[in-house]
């Protein structure tokens, strides 16, 4: 089966780091053209690119910079200590990065049902979550079983043998002869580099306490992306605002690592002051061409931003009961968002949110307004965590000549809302 000319396209703007608008105007068709050519198959507007349109781009690729290059050296690899394992953003440079959302972007009419793999037929992966999880957790495991797999699960240190004191060695090293893959959330940071240095085989940082959540990051780099070649803007250069717990918040710290490896951004990061962003991931950032900021004036600090990246205060991490400065009015909602944020703005958010009294971080009341990227994002968590396995597991290559047609019929939208952001694509 020949590659989706969706992927074919979403790659050659990446490689080119090229808006929608620049590209369309470089390949000398109307914007509305491309748009239609970027459209899943199977929506009533997606169109065919026509076969000269396809061989214009190809060459236009080879003649770019490094064009011959560029495809040798950049496969899509993830290896920690030279072994294939996923724990921080620390293993990903710019091009892999990149490599690793081509094969996300080849994954898409998997994730939307539309086709069906059986690369990994065979393959069973422990998912062992110590914390709490709802969407990492199924969409670790939705992903493996989309591309063939099995999935057996453990939740919490109740019902496992930590209970009685095994140790992290002990578990990984049993797990490892059980199945080919580990996903692990654990409340300790570096507990799941433990996990990884006593197996063979891939284990994959779930979350591990306050350190880093690196398949979180790489599908909201990837969400951020997709949303910005729609609305015609890139990652470098970008404004993005963090809010919330930026101290123990790993979602964030994980972020911050990967988009510094672009150019020119600008991070405001709000939050109470005993809750700023640690030294270390600042330093990081620090060293490549970008401003920071840091506020706890949420207002002034959204003033401006292409992204607006609202997190949870992780009250299970720290006692205090008050929280200086967390007042009702450091809350995201519909009115701040229209008072100060721009129309194309993106308003994203790692979930879950918290709803509870007390808790101020991202209001309900903006779930229909199309700048809300929250649930692109969850959908997005499907085809990144099956990049992620693909190439960890070495089927990468092998995933699109092994696409079916899916056999069930689903919903053209799955969310009742969905149909508001027809043609987001
Ligand atoms: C986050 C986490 O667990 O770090 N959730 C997630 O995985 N999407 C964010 C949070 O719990 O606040």
């Amino acid at each position: 089966m020949a590659v989706q000319q969706q992927t074919v396209l979403r790659d050659a703007m990446r490689r080119l780091n090229m808006t929608r608008d620049t590209f369309a105007n470089r390949i000398g068709v109307s914007r509305r053209a491309l748009d239609t050519w970027l459209l899943p198959d199977g929506s009533p507007e997606s169109r065919t690119m026509p076969e000269i349109a396809g061989r214009y781009v190809a060459e236009i690729l080879e003649r770019a910079p490094n064009g011959e290059e560029y495809t040798q050296r950049v496969q899509a690899s993830i290896a920690f200590e030279g072994r294939s394992h996923l724990l921080s953003v620390d293993q990903f440079s710019r091009d892999s990065v990149e490599a690793l959302f081509r094969v996300a972007d080849a994954m898409q009419p998997i994730a939307r049902r539309q086709k069906i793999t059986r690369v990994l037929e065979g393959a069973v992966l422990a998912n062992l979550f110590f914390e709490a999880s709802t969407r990492t957790r199924v969409s670790f495991g939705a992903a493996f079983c989309r591309l063939g797999g099995s999935v057996c699960d453990t939740t919490g240190f109740t019902f496992s043998s930590m209970a009685k004191g095994e140790s992290i060695y002990d578990t990984s090293r049993v797990i490892s002869g059980y199945a080919d893959a580990l996903v692990v959330r654990h409340p300790e940071q570096g507990s799941v580099a433990e996990f990884a240095r006593a197996t063979n085989i891939p284990v994959i940082n779930a979350g591990d306490g306050p350190g880093e959540h690196p398949s979180q990051a790489l599908l909201d780099l990837y969400t951020i992306q997709r949303e910005f070649s729609r609305i015609g803007k890139i990652v470098d250069g970008a404004h993005i605002a963090m809010v919330g717990d930026l101290k123990y918040g790993r979602t964030v710290h994980s972020l911050a690592k990967l988009l510094s490896l672009y150019r020119g951004l600008k991070f405001t990061l709000v939050s109470p002051r005993s809750l700023e962003m640690p030294d270390t991931i600042l330093e990081q950032i620090a060293r490549g061409d970008h401003v920071i900021e840091q506020t706890s004036d949420l207002r002034a600090g959204l003033e401006g931003a292409d992204v607006v990246y609202a997190t949870r205060i992780q009250k299970e991490r720290f006692a205090d009961e008050s929280i200086e400065g967390y007042t009702p009015d450091f809350q995201i909602n519909q009115a701040l968002v229209n008072s100060v944020c721009g129309p194309d703005t993106l308003i994203m958010h790692p979930l879950p949110r918290d709803g509870r009294p007390g808790a101020n971080d991202l209001a309900t009341d903006l779930n229909h307004d199309s700048r809300l990227a929250i649930f692109r994002q969850t959908d997005n968590g499907i085809p990144v965590r099956m990049a992620i396995f693909a190439v960890l597991l070495g089927v990468e290559h092998q995933v699109q000549h092994s696409m079916r047609d899916a056999a069930w019929r689903s919903p053209a939208y799955v969310g009742p809302d969905d149909a508001v952001f027809h043609g987001i694509d």
